[in-house]
């Protein structure tokens, strides 16, 4: 209807702005009348007819002979271009203000046009309580919401008040929709929803708009339930905004949120990814003043998660802690994933049930990327071998590190090869004996390299830059040097000294030359178990944890067999057959030895 009034509308603007023309228009179009200026100029100049008036001719004319002339006026020629010039004179600014009006009507038609949407309980993708897993506290704090909004009375006679505002926050796919949608369904207030994406326009004054609306509309429909998406999309903190829109917007929001102080019934709940870019305002209290983190799922979570989102698929003697344990760090979304890419890999094989292999390979798929079909020659094959099985080594012989669930050197995404440590519980505290351990097992691969081959590789990097982003943050935020121990040392502030970012740089120099020689130790001292595991990982390409215990074992037991291939120190080299000396790496091999991408499990599992 708005927009057919809105065409209606333009097109008579136009009808009466030709009407109001046409009456200066017409003349200039028709044959002009005698005796108008113009009009007697073309007349002489077409004709050559000469004129006189018995008064004008000849003033001494009284009394002589009157004579009558006829005055012949002509319609002057005119040429077409003098016509078109005109009309186009004329008409042409009527029509371009008639083209605007049109423009403008066309914009305003076709503009998004974004309507709170009410999401109704008991539809058929419903979200229940028993569907969202692993986020415990989250689900604590809204069930209270839920039960006030159901029944009030018995909250209000104790003068109780609703929190007001409810801010979810956390990093990607931890379950913050999905938290807001088992609220929708569980409380039996009105829920609208909303993303704060749809507030921002090019127009001033329209997100304002929106945020009034949606307020509106939900305060008719009181008890209710406000949820805006994505918060900092008007959120961030205000200022930066050049245009002023989103300032404006964020405005209106706070003044509506502190507006609806007088109605009890109306709760708001937001979702946002980036806390700290929101502006202080909306966290004050009285505003969004419980804000609640929805965090990665903890090993319990992650195998709750599995357990719902495998529930309506036929499974078949899969070990979900297992799983769960394999996933630390992972969130529900990510679980979510590995289910769906588990049952995808039982289709293609064929099967009618989903086993541990097909969660396995999802497993590799989701968190090492595809495999690749990089053709690596065989020296770069021996020399990923001997990185990852440096990695390896460490992590089974330090007692404070993650056991290796599983190294692989077929290449997957990003990585030519990788080494998947399995963590036995969630931590939350490191002891700097257990950093400094965890550094020896990320330089474990360089120094495997070196000792094996007499020389290193472009492969460490992903390593290198790990062990320097803990080593500095063990100095600078952990105290965690020798001489630094009783304060913090931001480097980047300014008003740190040059002689304290000398020792910064002295201490992080210690730390990781520590680790570096206690990578020496354990590796040159246990030479036969790295071989073991290099010779091992270069015929099968995988080692699983069953493998990797049996060889440790071995080892300890000193009941190893040294292969014949690694049992002449750098003979592991020399197997290819050839007995020439290996080149220098080249440009070629240096490319291709890149080992991890930063999203590597072993980083994943590693993480503090
Ligand atoms: N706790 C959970 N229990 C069950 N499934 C979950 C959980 N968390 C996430 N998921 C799954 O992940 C999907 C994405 O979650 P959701 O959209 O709620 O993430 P989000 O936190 O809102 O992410 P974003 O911040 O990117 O918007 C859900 O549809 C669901 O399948
Ligand atoms: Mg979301």
């Amino acid at each position: 209807m708005l927009v057919r009034s809105r065409t209606l509308l333009a097109a008579a603007l136009v009808a009466a702005t030709a009407a109001l023309a046409l009456p200066a228009a017409a003349p200039a179009a028709s044959s002009c009348a005698p005796g108008t200026p113009g009009c007697q100029n073309s007349a002489l100049k077409g004709s050559g007819a000469k004129a006189s008036s018995p008064a004008a001719g000849n003033p001494n004319a009284a009394g002589s002979r009157v004579k009558t002339t006829q005055v012949k006026v002509t319609q002057a020629q005119t040429s077409f271009w003098d016509d078109f010039s005109q009309f186009a004179l004329t008409w042409m600014p009527l029509i371009f203000m008639g083209l605007i009006t049109l423009l403008i009507g066309m914009t305003l038609r076709f503009m998004p046009r974004t309507k709170p949407q009410q999401i109704k309980p008991d539809t058929s993708q419903s979200i229940r309580w028993s569907d969202v897993a692993g986020a415990d506290e989250a689900k604590a704090e809204l069930r209270e919401v839920v039960e006030f909004l159901r029944d009030p009375k018995r909250f209000k006679k104790l003068g109780a008040k609703v929190p007001k505002g409810i801010l979810l926050h956390g990093p990607p796919g931890t379950g913050k929709t999905l938290l807001a949608k088992a609220v929708a369904n569980e409380s039996r207030a009105k829920f609208f929803a909303q993303s704060a994406a749809s507030f921002v326009e090019m127009f001033a004054g329209l997100g304002a708009a929106r945020i009034r609306r949606l307020f509106r509309v939900a305060r008719k429909a009181a008890p209710a339930i406000i949820f805006i998406d994505e918060l900092d999309a008007v959120g961030a903190t205000r200022g930066s905004d050049i245009s002023g829109e989103k300032d404006q917007t964020l405005n209106q929001l706070l003044v509506e949120l502190d507006g609806f102080g007088n109605s009890d019934d109306l709760v708001v709940i937001a979702a946002s990814n980036l806390l700290e870019k929101l502006d202080p305002a909306l966290l004050r209290p009285g505003r969004f003043d419980r804000q609640i983190l929805v965090a990665p799922p903890d090993l319990k979570g992650r195998e709750e998660i599995l357990r719902v989102h495998t529930l309506n698929k036929p499974v078949r003697g899969v070990d979900f802690e297992m799983v769960a344990r394999q996933t630390s760090g992972l969130t529900g979304a990510d679980l979510a994933n590995i289910c769906n890419e588990a049952a995808i890999f039982a289709g293609r094989r064929h099967r009618d049930h989903i086993i541990e292999d097909d969660f396995d390979a999802a497993l590799e798929r989701v968190v090492a990327g595809m495999q690749t079909r990089k053709v690596i020659n065989d020296h770069e094959k021996r020399v990923i071998a001997y990185h990852e099985a440096g990695h390896a080594l460490c992590a089974e012989l330090l007692e404070s590190q993650e056991k290796t669930h599983r190294i692989s050197i077929i290449p997957r995404g990003k990585a030519l090869g990788y080494t998947l440590h399995l963590p036995q519980e969630d931590r939350y505290l490191k002891t700097k004996e257990e950093m400094i351990d965890w550094m020896v097992v990320g330089l474990g691969g360089r120094v495997a390299e070196s000792i094996v081959f007499g020389a290193i590789t472009t492969g460490a990097a992903n390593d290198l830059e790990k062990v320097y982003s803990v080593s500095r943050t063990m100095v600078t935020d952990y105290g965690m040097g020798t001489t630094i121990s009783s304060r913090r040392l931001p480097v980047d502030d300014y008003s740190v000294s040059e002689a304290s970012r000398r020792i910064v740089d002295e201490e992080q120099q210690e730390l990781t030359d520590l680790a570096f020689r206690r990578a020496q130790q354990l590796i040159g001292a246990n030479r036969p178990l790295l071989d073991a595991f290099a010779e091992l990982l270069l015929s099968n390409e995988v080692l699983e944890r069953g493998d990797i215990e049996e060889i440790v074992q071995a080892h300890h037991n000193g009941t190893l067999e040294v292969p014949a291939a690694a049992a002449n120190g750098n003979g592991a080299d020399s197997s290819d057959g050839d007995a020439k000396p290996r080149p220098e790496p080249g440009p070629a091999r240096i490319a291709a030895s890149e080992r991890l991408g930063p999203d590597a499990p072993g980083q994943a599992q590693s993480r503090q």
